[in-house]
């Protein structure tokens, strides 16, 4: 396919401007990809309530036991060497056709991205888990020279600049998100034409509230989630089916106008 406008939502030497399309999506975008969910009916809350605590600042910062739990979930989970899948392309490829698109997204495993998503146009609300951040200084470093060093037969890396606590740089439950990546998704979001979450629970805030605003601000809401969610009875559209299938279909028809 071919794309013959700006991709930014602006018309293009006067042709009809295309509607913007805002994707806000969820854990359950990755689940094909092999990513467990947190609250789905597979989701690691359900099958080890204590799991919530290597995702909660206060915990992490206080327990060097949880710090070396952490390190080793990081090391043997899924997420980094996860592959995208059919989801995450038919968002890449409604990109390519020329729809100008943007994605706000909860997920940290950044397959967005390595679907092909251009990284100005996708929003990591939680932060990312393909990299390490000092607690103390602030410093990024990168995720594999951190999991060398628990490989290396150290339990919990300390910050080589500062000796402060390392975590992966995302969002921990207890923590604020990122003013600036706030703001730039909650202005998508209003200035959106569609809005479109898939694969989320929609129960963590502020993030969950962006369906509401979305839908406050004019845009057709469309929820793609196997459960119901808060906001469904403000849906223009409820897709309950798979969405390795739902999303794809959901979205060629977009293209197509
Ligand atoms: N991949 C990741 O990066 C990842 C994974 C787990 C958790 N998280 C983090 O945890 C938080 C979890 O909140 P959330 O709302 O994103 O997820 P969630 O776990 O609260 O909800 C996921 C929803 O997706 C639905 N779902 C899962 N697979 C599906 C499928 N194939 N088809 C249709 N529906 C499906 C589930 O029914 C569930 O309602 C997020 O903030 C995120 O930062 C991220
Ligand atoms: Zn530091």
């Amino acid at each position: 396919m071919t794309s013959g406008s700006d991709n930014n939502g602006n018309s293009n030497g006067g042709s009809k401007k295309r509607p913007l399309v805002a994707i806000l999506s969820g854990a359950g975008i990755s689940t094909d990809s092999g990513i467990p969910d947190y609250r789905g009916p597979n989701g690691v809350w359900r099958r080890d309530p204590e799991a919530e605590k290597l995702v909660t600042y206060a915990y992490y910062m206080s327990d060097p036991e949880i710090r070396r739990r952490s390190w080793l979930m990081r090391r043997d989970g899924p997420a980094l060497r996860a592959r995208p899948n059919a989801a995450h392309e038919a968002v890449v490829r409604l990109e390519r056709a020329g729809v100008p698109v943007r994605v706000i997204t909860q997920n940290v495993d950044g397959l967005h991205q390595l679907a092909g998503m251009p990284e100005r146009k996708v929003l990591e609300l939680h932060g990312t888990a393909r990299a390490v951040q000092c607690t103390r200084c602030k410093e990024r470093s990168s995720m594999e020279a951190a999991l060398e060093r628990v490989a290396a037969g150290d339990p919990d890396p300390a910050c080589e600049s500062c000796g402060g606590i390392l975590k992966s740089a995302t969002v921990m439950f207890g923590e604020g998100l990122d003013p600036a990546v706030l703001g730039e998704a909650v202005a998508v979001t209003k200035a959106c034409d569609v809005f479109i979450a898939v694969g989320t629970s929609l129960q963590v805030h502020p993030a969950a509230s962006l369906a509401g605003l979305a839908a406050d601000h004019g845009a057709r809401l469309v929820i793609v989630n196997a459960e119901p969610t808060p906001y469904d009875d403000r849906a223009d559209e409820l897709v309950r089916e798979p969405i390795g299938t739902a999303l794809p279909a959901l979205l060629e028809r977009i293209a197509a106008g």
